[in-house]
């Protein structure tokens, strides 16, 4: 079953945790070092152990895994790392290493102590990730170089670099690419405070006025994302131009969220669609997770790593052996009578 919800905007979603193209200055609203980074205290706290420890011992950091779901800024924890740690940073991706010789390059290029961020490692092709296991164990490669009998086998000796792997699912990297990074750090949503202080800051880097309560009620509709706070943030500082006097106040902050169809709680339109689908269609659960997602039309991947993790967060949602139940409060956040509703919370 395959339903149309045509009714909805089809038009990209303002709070996607997708990286738009209007998302360009982000670079310029990025902290440079930890004690710029607001939030993730646990993983920062760990790191700040890690590099220092690192640094006194004038070894190279050891490898770093970055899990968590999209637009948390592992990108932006990376650059820190870099920056920390006094060394350059090489970026690229799992699906951008086309062949093997595209990860060879980049890894031959590195210097002493460098950095290599892999984005969506889990993306990257099973075949290459073998000639990470020796990079990363004994940095160094063996290339192959020929066919048939007169192939040669070409040793080659890597710097010591640290390889900075970020994913959104750790759950599918294989047993031994996972195994050999020595630090693994997962990070979380950002609870609407620290999203606050996120946004105050980068008012003040763009040079936008802006009351502590406007910037908390951006912060509160934000998906416990940053991404998402800075990108409504620019959004509202139109509307606070145009409608009022230029300061981002919170009647501002709520009039622009609210012409943007922004919810209260920040739920866009996939993430209602998904609680109404449930609702209507399966009384409220449990439902299968590729069941929902053939239901209302969208990726089941995409509803795990990017819907799912904000719902659950706000106790929207509950996961539970036999698939996905609504709970109450999302009922009541909808405005759906939970009278009469089979439901399954656990
Ligand atoms: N901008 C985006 N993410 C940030 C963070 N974690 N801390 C400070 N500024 C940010």
């Amino acid at each position: 079953m395959s339903i149309n919800f045509s009714e909805e905007a089809s038009g990209e979603i303002i709070t996607t945790t997708a990286s738009l193209p209007e998302d360009y200055s982000e670079g310029s609203l990025r902290p440079r070092t930890i004690s710029e980074y607001i939030g993730q205290e646990k993983a920062k706290g760990n790191l700040e152990v890690f590099i220092n420890a690192a640094k006194m011992r004038n070894e190279p950091l050891d490898h770093v895994l970055l899990h968590g779901p999209p637009g948390l800024g592992k990108t932006t924890l990376a650059a820190v790392i870099a920056n920390e740690m006094g060394v350059n940073m090489r970026i690229t991706s799992g699906p951008a290493i086309e062949k093997p010789g595209d990860l060879v390059a980049m890894l031959t290029n590195l210097n002493q102590g460098d950095i290599l961020f892999v984005d969506e490692i889990h993306r990257l092709n099973r075949a290459y990730e073998e000639i990470l296991y020796p990079a990363m164990e004994d940095y160094a490669i063996d290339i192959i170089l020929g066919k048939g009998p007169s192939a040669n086998s070409l040793h080659l000796d890597l710097p010591h670099f640290t390889l900075i792997g970020a994913t959104t699912r750790s759950g599918q990297l294989t047993a031994p690419l996972r195994d050999r990074f020595g630090v693994t750090l997962r990070l979380e949503l950002y609870t609407p405070e620290e999203l606050r202080r996120i946004v105050m800051r980068s008012a003040g880097i763009l040079g936008v006025a802006i009351e502590q309560d406007g910037a908390f009620e951006i912060a509160s509709r934000s998906r416990g994302t940053p991404r998402i706070a800075n990108r409504l943030l620019r959004r509202v500082r139109d509307f606070a131009q145009v409608r009022a006097d230029g300061v981002i106040t919170r009647e501002v902050a709520d009039l622009a969220l609210s012409s943007l169809e922004v919810d209260k709680l920040g739920l866009d339109a996939i993430d209602r669609r998904m609680l109404r689908s449930i609702i209507d269609y399966y009384g409220g659960g449990p439902v299968g997770l590729d069941t929902l997602a053939a239901t209302i039309n969208e990726e089941a991947v995409t509803l795990e790593d990017v819907y799912e993790p904000y719902l659950l967060q706000k106790g929207f949602l509950t996961r539970t052996p036999r698939g996905r139940c609504v709970t109450r409060k999302a009922y009541e956040h909808l405005g759906i009578d939970y009278v009469g509703q089979q439901q399954m919370e656990l």
